[in-house]
């Protein structure tokens, strides 16, 4: 059953609320990308997956951890630094990849792949981790799987586009978890190609976990921070921008000057379940935001052995990197 939240006094200055409450509480607030504009705005750090894993590892001063972004997200705060009190908006935020690779699911696949090693994307959740030999974001996934010894089968999960976006780039055969992220896999090649037929100076920028034929049309793939800072840094003007539709408010700050187009998907069903906004990232909300600050929940609570199993491949990672 989804959680109800209270109902928030409308009247409230939700700003200054957030900012008080922060303060008491010691807190900092992280933000992903895909959160709303006026999240990303008051975060104290925003980031991709890497990026806000290391700040909430490094977030030495502060008594609270406030993840605003997905559940696997803040369970990977807890994680990396349990002595925090780790709380998250919106409890029901959750992740179509995390959903399709269940921890029983994934020992199964590995008890008929003993030899193989095990890579699953940080989009997972705690159990799954576990079960894994080394985590990757969006952002790191090829040096980590270039780090495994050649002569090492793999199994990656559980975004089969991202593994084979890796198969491509680093010519390494890998068996593929069949799941993929809903916003990710509606949008739509053909309209993007008519796009930039339209746009013919425009550069088509895509996230590794769009599919296959999407990437072909792509000019630069990356992770979302990777994207950010090709805006910033390439010649360009214009920019189609293949991924959840949140990044292009930080997008538009770093850049004024360029032009950024939101990427085309496809009506697949006829009341729209897909497009190019999470529904979990935008189930975080100002009044949620306060209230997690105000009663300090939901919070994320975890298993001390299951803990220490999913730091193992987390530590893996950041050795890296
Ligand atoms: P990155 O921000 O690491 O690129 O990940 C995108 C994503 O889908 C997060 O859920
Ligand atoms: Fe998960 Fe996709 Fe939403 Fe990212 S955008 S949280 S991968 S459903």
């Amino acid at each position: 059953m989804p959680s109800v939240p209270a109902i928030v006094d409308p009247s409230l200055d939700l700003f200054a609320e957030i900012d008080r409450l922060r303060k008491a509480r010691k807190a900092v607030i992280l933000a992903h990308y895909y959160q709303d504009p006026d999240i990303q705005d008051l975060a104290d750090h925003l980031g991709d997956s890497l990026e806000l894993a290391k700040r909430a590892r490094d977030a030495k001063d502060a008594e609270v951890i406030l993840f605003c972004g997905v559940h696997f997200m803040a369970e990977t705060a807890k994680i990396v630094n349990p002595g925090k009190i780790v709380v998250i908006p919106d409890l029901d935020a959750g992740c179509s990849l995390a959903e399709q690779c269940p921890a029983d699911q994934l020992r199964a696949w590995k008890q008929r792949h003993r030899d193989h090693y095990v890579v699953m994307y940080i989009n997972c959740s705690a159990a799954t981790k576990a079960e894994s030999d080394i985590i990757c974001t969006s952002s790191n996934a090829e040096r980590v799987i270039r780090s495994i010894p050649q002569d090492r089968p793999i199994l990656f999960g559980p975004d089969k586009n991202l593994g084979a976006f890796l198969v491509k780039k680093t010519g390494r055969a890998m068996d593929l978890w069949p799941g993929a992220c809903m916003v990710h896999e509606t949008f739509s090649a053909q309209k993007i190609a008519a796009l930039k037929a339209k746009h013919p100076r425009a550069k088509f920028i895509a996230h590794p976990e769009c599919e296959d034929h999407v990437l072909q049309l792509a000019d630069f793939v990356g992770s979302t921070s990777k994207l950010l800072e090709f805006v910033q840094q390439d010649q360009g003007q214009e920019y189609i921008v293949g991924t959840e539709t949140g990044i292009l408010h930080t997008m538009k700050r770093a850049a004024p000057q360029k032009t950024l187009i939101e990427v085309p998907y496809e009506d697949r069903t006829a009341a729209c379940q897909g497009c190019n906004s999470c529904p979990h990232m935008k189930r975080n909300t100002l009044e949620k935001i306060y209230l997690a600050l105000r009663d300090l929940q939901p919070r994320i609570e975890m298993d001390e052995s299951l803990r220490r199993r999913a730091l193992l491949p987390l530590e893996r990672m950041l050795a890296l990197g």
